[in-house]
């Protein structure tokens, strides 16, 4: 990553003499506006779908259910193999292909996630070492199903300040693992899947226009995955799986969906005759319907492909962006909502502007070219990695444990000694 230096504004913080009158000291700024444009995207989903027919040998409940109250027909679930990092990894990779972009030009990588595999080391510096993204700094990111619309603003800020110019952020989930398969007020609603966007910074206006973040933690105990740092479980929770109070959930999201949009549209004067698709949360049908009815807008204007993932958390909008756009949904300079919500209670909107920079390069051989140094990058990080841990193994043999000189008895003061000079003091 590279960090900004404050050298840009010359004397910062000091007072300085122009015109021979004395300036109050000078703010950062960065040395003129940058714009984030969303210049690649990609996803991955597994290959396993699951229909509600199959779920009624699992728990007692009927497609027709389903169907009716969520618009959920089936959902895709992960096989072993399949993880949050392999799938982020898979649509990274997808993003770097269609921005023509080097993982090595990376500065940032944020997973939104909720189903890592580890609470650290997080997924994001997995994929980091996966891609070969040698230059990138990289963590997960803990906001439920609003994660990533929370990731694309930090990094989006993150660029605009100058402090980096190239992120790439993710949403990734294995829902099924953390499921409870005999409760069937949540094991029907969930699915698996990844999406990732590459944002790049730009002195081209249009891109990344702003955002709005909520939260409310006095709704926490509406949905929730209790794990390892839990004190105590409450009755009928389960380690490591999702409860939910659905109808609260339900009502909280109808009203925040709805809330947030108008919130980013006024923070970004825009109006709702200016957005051509609004790309929300997908988790159920019902609500996308009952939040176009609040707005008073046609619910074509809600994307949605809830019938064939279910509720994928935080990759849902990545997922469903890749979709919209692979339909003709979303075009070039569209003006486009994304809007999240989800456990915490947590809730976020973005509004910007769709591929509003032209495509680097025609896929010619240029293209392939740079393809072929992509590909190169994965093969080098897999050896890279490999590389680096014989490397570790060996230095620990040759020279054995690093605290062997430290003698702490002799380097700690005497006990008495410290006593005696406190005293003094
Ligand atoms: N199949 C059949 N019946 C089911 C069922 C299933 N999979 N799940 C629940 N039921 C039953 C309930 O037990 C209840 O039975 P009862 O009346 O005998 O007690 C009945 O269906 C109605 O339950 P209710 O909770 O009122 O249904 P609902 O219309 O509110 O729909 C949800 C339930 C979960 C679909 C809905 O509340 C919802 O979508 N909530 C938001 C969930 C969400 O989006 N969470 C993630 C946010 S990020």
């Amino acid at each position: 990553m590279v960090a900004n230096d404050g050298r840009l504004n010359g004397n910062r913080g000091q007072p300085s003499e122009r015109d021979g009158r004395p300036h109050p000291p000078h703010r950062w700024q960065p040395r003129h506006t940058r714009y984030v444009h969303l210049t690649g995207w990609g996803m991955c989903v597994p290959e396993r779908v699951v229909t509600n027919a199959e779920l009624e040998a699992v728990v007692e409940t009927t497609d027709d259910w389903i169907r009716t109250r969520t618009g959920i027909q089936e959902r895709r679930i992960a096989n072993d193999r399949e993880t949050v990092t392999q799938m982020g990894f898979e649509a990274a990779r997808a993003a770097l292909n269609r921005a023509d972009v080097l993982p090595s030009e990376i500065d940032l990588i944020v997973v939104a996630t909720s189903t890592p595999e580890d609470i650290y080391p997080s997924s994001a510096s997995k994929i980091q070492n996966l891609l070969g993204a040698t230059q990138a700094g990289a963590f997960d990111l803990s906001a439920a199903c609003s994660g990533f619309v929370y990731a694309l603003d930090m990094a989006a800020q993150a660029i605009r300040s100058g402090s980096i110019n190239t992120a790439l952020v993710i949403g990734s989930e294995v829902n099924s693992r953390v499921l409870d398969w005999n409760d069937r007020s949540t094991c029907v609603l969930f699915g698996d899947g990844a999406g990732a966007v590459l944002l790049e910074g730009s002195d081209q206006p249009g891109g990344f226009m702003g955002a709005v973040l909520g939260s409310d933690g006095s709704g926490a105990e509406l949905l929730g995955i209790p794990t390892v740092g839990t004190a105590s479980l409450p009755e009928g929770r389960q380690m490591h799986k999702i409860h939910m109070d659905g109808r609260e959930v339900f009502r909280f999201a109808v009203h925040i969906i709805t809330e947030s949009i108008r919130q980013v549209l006024e923070k970004t004067d825009l109006s709702l005759a200016d957005i051509d698709l609004i790309v929300p949360h997908q988790a159920n049908q019902r609500i996308l319907s009952a939040a176009a009815r609040n707005l008073n807008v046609s619910e074509a204007l809600f994307y949605s492909n809830v019938h064939r993932y279910g509720n994928t958390s935080a990759a849902s909008i990545p997922i469903a962006l890749c979709e919209a756009e692979r339909e003709g949904r979303l075009k070039p300079n569209d003006n486009v909502i994304v809007v999240g919500f989800g456990g915490g209670l947590t809730w976020a909107a973005a509004a910007l502007q769709w591929q509003s920079v032209q495509e680097k390069a025609p896929k010619g051989l240029a293209y392939r070219l740079s393809q072929g140094r992509r590909e190169l990058q994965y093969i080098t990080a897999f050896w890279r990695a490999r590389a680096l841990k014989t490397y570790r193994r060996l230095e620990a043999v040759l020279r054995g444990s690093p605290a062997k000189h430290a003698n702490l008895r002799e380097s700690a003061p005497a006990k008495g000694k410290e006593d005696s000079s406190r005293e003094k003091r």
